[in-house]
């Protein structure tokens, strides 16, 4: 069945093969169908955390959970479908706009890919495109702008109505008016799920739920915008840069 999206961290600790730690003693809970932005500087583990969930690489020490089961005792297969990602760097697969969003799940059907494809705002892209839904892509994009991939990337995040959602500095490398495309299905597309969103720019974290400031690997506050303005502490800092 569906996840409730309960996501719980408790004393993580993690390190990249022969590296120092990037992530030390992090606690955190997330309830289901909240949103949460990861803010910190660059190499501060925002995108560690990410590949934490993802199962990407596994903890050292300490235990992620989601609703309440370790994750590495989770079959792969249901992580992938339940957790929806969009990060930065879009990967794409040689073949066309169809395979990209649907990837080896048959079960996704061409109206699905549509309906999903119209809930993310890329479909009026996909139908500029000479051959709409069957148009040719490259694994480097081919005729796609850095901002149809990740429109691309959205409606493939979304195609198995995913209980929890990553967005990972998602819409940066977007032109602006991409970027509204974006904004303006986002309330749409996390609406019922639990979200973790990464933003360098703070203006798009404001009306998250919780905000966790890291710093150097470690949690340095948490709490809402306004609390953590007035708190005058790091997040006050980055905000005012
Ligand atoms: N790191 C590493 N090996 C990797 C990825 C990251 O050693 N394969 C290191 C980075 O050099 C950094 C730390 O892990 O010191 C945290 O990286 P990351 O979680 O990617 O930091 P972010 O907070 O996501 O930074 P940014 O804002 O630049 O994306
Ligand atoms: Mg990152």
């Amino acid at each position: 069945g569906r996840f409730r999206g309960e996501i719980e961290f408790r004393n993580v600790w993690f390190a990249y093969e022969g590296e120092d730690w990037v992530l030390k003693d992090v606690s955190f809970k997330v309830e289901p169908g909240e949103t949460v932005a990861l803010v910190g500087a660059t190499g501060a583990g925002k995108t560690s955390i990410i590949n934490l969930i993802c199962r990407f690489y596994d903890v050292n020490r300490g235990q992620i959970l989601v609703d309440g089961v370790d994750i590495r005792d989770m079959r792969q297969s249901d992580l992938r479908r339940q957790i929806g990602v969009v990060q930065q760097d879009v990967f794409l697969f040689s073949g066309d706009i169809k395979y990209n969003i649907r990837l080896n799940d048959t079960e996704i059907d061409d109206e699905k890919i549509r309906e999903v494809a119209r809930y993310t705002n890329a479909h009026r892209f996909i139908e500029t495109k000479p051959n709409k839904y069957d148009e040719e892509v490259t694994e480097r994009g081919g005729t796609l702008s850095a901002g149809q991939r990740q429109l691309l990337a959205f409606a493939r995040a979304l195609a198995f109505d995913p209980a929890i959602l990553i967005l990972d500095e998602a819409t940066s490398a977007v032109d602006t008016e991409t970027e509204s495309l974006i904004q303006d299905a986002l309330e749409k597309i996390t609406r019922g799920r639990t979200t973790i969103i990464i933003a360098h720019r703070l203006s798009t974290v404001q009306h998250a739920d919780k905000i966790i400031v890291l710093h150097k690997g470690r949690i340095r506050e948490c709490g809402t915008h306004e609390e953590l303005l007035e708190k005058r502490g790091l997040y006050y800092k980055l905000y005012l840069l």
